[in-house]
């Protein structure tokens, strides 16, 4: 089963990929992660995705297309896979149909998680994240145990860069004009299931309103 995880910065898109492939043994590549740790790693790649993130715009589709194919050719796409924030704009969408129709894994569906964007600015402006494990809190929504501790690796869990108020209001706006069409594109793909879930739930009930759908669409293969 190959799945796209679309959504607005914190509709939840991180917090529900590590749920879903946790229950359906898939592959995650996450294009922000890829991002991060090519900018952390200080290559010149890095230092030029770098500059388009801090400032919350998108990365152009030329470096994207590029790194998220061989990504996704690394991970072996004919086994299960949740593509989480790629494809974000219709170009990419267009590139990854291309590689995967060629690969003959074509996508099964598409899970777009909504939120409004006082929650996302709420959100966004509180999340925390383990640096070592990669888990995503949040100050108030989902604490951890222990005041700016991961509960899982009891490593010092830190703020992204572009998790400030006006950057976030940047990515909201990239997201509007941007990637909200690539949902439009996907609704007139012929066998393509396009299923919209509730980000503003709390995470459990968002994870099991997907979780419902995937299990109706079949076994992994
Ligand atoms: P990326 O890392 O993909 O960021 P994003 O899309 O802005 O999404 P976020 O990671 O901010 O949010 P999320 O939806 O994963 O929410 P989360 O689960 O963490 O991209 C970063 C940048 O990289 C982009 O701006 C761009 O520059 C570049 N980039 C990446 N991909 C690209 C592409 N394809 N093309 C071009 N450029 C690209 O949750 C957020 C917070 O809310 C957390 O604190 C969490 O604990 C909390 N939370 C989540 N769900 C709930 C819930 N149900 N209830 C209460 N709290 C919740």
């Amino acid at each position: 089963m190959r799945i796209v995880l679309m959504g607005p910065p914190g509709a939840g898109k991180g917090t529900q990929a590590k749920a879903l492939v946790a229950q359906f043994a898939l592959a995650h590549l996450s294009s922000g992660d890829i991002f991060r740790a090519e900018k952390a790693s200080g290559s010149p790649l890095g230092r030029k995705v770098g500059q388009y993130m801090d400032a919350g715009e998108l990365v152009p589709d030329e470096i994207v297309v590029d790194v998220m194919a061989e990504a996704i050719t690394q991970s072996g796409a004919e086994g299960g896979l949740l593509l989480d924030g790629f494809p974000r704009t219709v170009a990419q969408a267009r590139a990854l149909d291309r590689q995967l129709d060629e690969a003959g894994v074509p996508l099964d569906v598409v899970v777009v998680i909504s939120a409004d964007d006082s929650l996302i600015v709420e959100r966004i402006t509180g999340r925390r994240t383990c640096p070592k494990c990669g888990r995503i809190y949040h100050v108030k929504f989902i604490p951890p145990a222990a005041e700016g501790i991961c509960d899982d690796c009891e490593t010092e869990l830190i703020q992204r860069d572009d998790d400030t108020e006006q950057v976030v209001r940047q990515r909201l706006e990239a997201y509007k004009v941007q990637t909200a069409p690539v949902v439009e594109y996907y609704r007139t793909c012929g066998d393509l299931k396009v299923v919209e879930a509730d980000g503003s739930a709390p995470a459990e009930e968002v994870h099991a309103a997907v979780a419902e759908v995937l299990e109706k669409i079949g076994p992994v293969r």
